[in-house]
């Protein structure tokens, strides 16, 4: 399967989990502008929308960010296909979603 990483120029399919805000925005904003290509997701279309206008300002590439639940197996295998079929393996994976439980 073919990636989309160019030899000279590298260009990187990255994964980024909980992008509609924090931390993983904050990646998935920096590593467009540093040209490479977003999959994100969370659960928020809203907030999903507003980071996929924010990202076509940055780049033309077709980032894709997707509505979903990484507490669904089957939700992140069906991303996993969708990346493969669109982008081949992905370089980078970075496994941000959570929340922050304090006090335990
Ligand atoms: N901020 C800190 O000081 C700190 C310190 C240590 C570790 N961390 C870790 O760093 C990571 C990011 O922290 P942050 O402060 O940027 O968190 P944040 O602002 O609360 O953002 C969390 C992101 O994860 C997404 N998310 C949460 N549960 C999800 C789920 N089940 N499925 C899909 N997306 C989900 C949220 O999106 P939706 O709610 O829209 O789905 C949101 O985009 C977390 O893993 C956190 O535990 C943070």
């Amino acid at each position: 399967m073919e990636c989309e990483k160019e030899v000279g120029n590298a260009r990187y399919t990255i994964i980024i989990s909980g992008v509609s805000k924090g931390l993983g925005r904050a990646l998935a904003l920096e590593f467009a502008k540093l040209g490479h290509i977003i999959v994100g997701c969370s659960r928020n279309q809203t907030k999903l929308d507003s980071l996929q206008d924010e990202l076509s300002t940055i780049s033309s590439l077709n980032h894709l960010l997707l509505n979903l639940d990484v507490r669904s197996n089957d939700s992140v295998k069906e991303m996993a296909q969708i990346v493969l079929h669109k982008m081949g393996f992905p370089h980078i994976v970075v496994n941000n979603a959570a929340v922050m439980c304090q006090g335990v």
